[in-house]
Formats: C-alpha cells, sequence, structure tokens
C-alpha cells in the first residue's frame, strides 16, 4: 500500500485508482455498472399475483405432511419472480398463506419486524396478541406489532387460513432483527379481546364501507384507512370496488401488496395484466402503473410502505390519464 506522501505525487489517475482501491476507497465519478443516482424509480421487482386456489392446494398438501410441531408456522411465503433465491414479495414488504388446523397451536414468539394477518377462511381460530385472545374470523383483520408476543391457535372443527404480511425485508435492509420465542411455549391468555387496537372485525369494516367516501380524484374508488399507529412502517386500507368499477390509472413512489377479500376483476400493473378473484395475492413495486377494474363486486385489502415513503419525503403519486 503506497503511503500518503506516494499518493500524492501518484503520476496516472489509473495509479490514483489502484492507490485508494487498497485503502477501501472509490472514486465516485467514474461509470460502473450499477449507477449512483439514476433518473426515476427502476426497481428490479416485477408485479406478479398468486391465485389462491394454487396456494390453497399447497397449504392443505403441508396439512397433511408438516405439523407445527416441525414447523413454527405452516406458511407459504411469495416471494417475487424477480429473485428465486430471496423471501422478499416487494422490495420492502412479504407475504405469505397460512393454515392452522383444528385443535393445533402454533407457539408464541416475538420479533421486531411488524405483522398483520388478513383472515380468508377461518371459524373458530384466534390469535393470542401479549396475552389477549383476539378471535380471528373471516374478514378480520389482525395486527401485531413489532416486538408483540403472538401464538395462533384454533377451537373450531375446519382449517383455517389467512395472509400474513410482515416488514422483514424492510428490516433485513435495516438489519434491527431481534426474535424470541416465548419461555412457556405458547403464551397463557390474560383476557378475550373482541374490541381491541390490533383486530378490525369483518362487521366493522363493512359497515365502514357502506359510507365511505368515493376518492373524488378516482384513483381508489371507496377507501377506509386502517390506523395502526404502533406499525408506522406500513399504511393499511380496505378499498370497495363495485362490478363496473374502473380506476383511473396512476403510478406512486410505494410497494404494495393487494389482497382481495372478496369478488373478481382485473389489475394492470406494469406491463402485467393481472386476473383476480378471492383469495389471491398480488403486487405492485414501486412506480409502477396501477389500474383496477371490478368485474364482480369486490373487496381488496392493501398494505404498503407508503407511510413510510411519506416520512422519509420520498413519496411521489402521479395521475397517468
Ligand atoms: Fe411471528
Amino acid at each position: 500500500m503506497l503511503s500518503p506522501e506516494d499518493i500524492r505525487r501518484v503520476p496516472t489517475l489509473d495509479a490514483l485508482y489502484g492507490a485508494i482501491g487498497d485503502y477501501d476507497m472509490t472514486p465516485g465519478w467514474i461509470p460502473r455498472p450499477q449507477p449512483i443516482l439514476w433518473h426515476e424509480p427502476n426497481t428490479p421487482f416485477k408485479p406478479a399475483h398468486w391465485e389462491w386456489r394454487v396456494s390453497k392446494a399447497g397449504l392443505d398438501a403441508a396439512g397433511r405432511l408438516i405439523n407445527t410441531e416441525l414447523a413454527e408456522r405452516r406458511n407459504l411465503v411469495m416471494r417475487n419472480p424477480s429473485n428465486p433465491n430471496g423471501i422478499a414479495t416487494t422490495r420492502t414488504l412479504v407475504s405469505a398463506y397460512q393454515m392452522i388446523l383444528p385443535g393445533e397451536k402454533a407457539r408464541s414468539h416475538r420479533h421486531a419486524p411488524h405483522a398483520l394477518r388478513v383472515i380468508l377462511d377461518s371459524r373458530g381460530s384466534y390469535s393470542v396478541v401479549d396475552g389477549n385472545k383476539h378471535p380471528m374470523e373471516t374478514g378480520d383483520i389482525v395486527l401485531t406489532p413489532g416486538w408483540c408476543w403472538h401464538g395462533h391457535g384454533h377451537d373450531g372443527d375446519r382449517p383455517a387460513y389467512w395472509f400474513d404480511g410482515l416488514d422483514v425485508p424492510l428490516n433485513h435492509l435495516l438489519e434491527p432483527m431481534f426474535f424470541e420465542e416465548h419461555p412457556d411455549g405458547f403464551e397463557r391468555v390474560h383476557t378475550l379481546t373482541e374490541t381491541s387496537p390490533y383486530r378490525f372485525a369483518w362487521a366493522d369494516t363493512q359497515r365502514a364501507l357502506e359510507t365511505a367516501p368515493v376518492d373524488a380524484e378516482g384513483f381508489q374508488g371507496r377507501r377506509i384507512r386502517l390506523e395502526a399507529p404502533s406499525m408506522p412502517t406500513m399504511a393499511l386500507s380496505v378499498n370497495r370496488w363495485d362490478t363496473g368499477f374502473r380506476s383511473r390509472p396512476y403510478r406512486a413512489v410505494a410497494n404494495q401488496i393487494f389482497v382481495v377479500m372478496q369478488g373478481a376483476g382485473r389489475s394492470t400493473i406494469g406491463e402485467a395484466e393481472l386476473r383476480w378473484s378471492f383469495g389471491d395475492v398480488f403486487c405492485a413495486p414501486v412506480w409502477k402503473r396501477i389500474q383496477h377494474a371490478a368485474s364482480a363486486d369486490a373487496v381488496v385489502f392493501s398494505m404498503s410502505d407508503e407511510a413510510l415513503m411519506k416520512f422519509c419525503h420520498y413519496y411521489r403519486h402521479e395521475a397517468l390519464d
């Protein structure tokens, strides 16, 4: 390695690059395959779609082949097709389908990443969050903010299925990961919680959608926001798109995941044309053109990192009429 005096006297740029490279520095001005700055978002993540009929078959097979002793959570992770070796659904978010059998208990644990569940089909399952037993019935949305204990159980008589959404990829990027298993295995229940800031009951969501104002600009249809101040990395909403609804196209600086809670329709995300129905999940990476159309009265849950983008002052939204 050259001394500072020798570096000061290097005869050529190439010699300079070699000398500073030995000290783990690189010139900011040279061209490189991945430039440092570019004109607008250009994500490698792809728009993608996961069908419920395929995923449910996979979960049913897993229910036959593996139990909760072997698998802490019986879930199928929706990895983006841009990275077959990864687990991320979008740059910051990951989603999975999960199933629990009658009588099973998925042991309690806690982790730094924030998590939520959208219950697709369940009668009698529940989540114990910090000692409070939250019912998980079809259509409910249940939150488990970072570092809350959570375990799942099922008192019903048919398998229960739900969607999981977490900000694990964001956590992997920023590296504040902590994870712990509960010392008792399954956390003891202190109270049964029908009303909780961590549970949005389906009946309440439906009622709120009835009176929710239609987005005057035409991008979202009828929409309610779910307030989740304990999970500030995510923006959560439920949208109602009646038969024949067609949204105004837009793009936004947000990574979004959609869960079809009811109905059917079609969305164009970037170049991809996705036909969806109940239970399907699809994602829109940052800055892709988005347009939705409903062919049967639809209720669609959406989670995104919009809240985080706004906090960072990175957020943009643009109509694409
Ligand atoms: Fe968890």
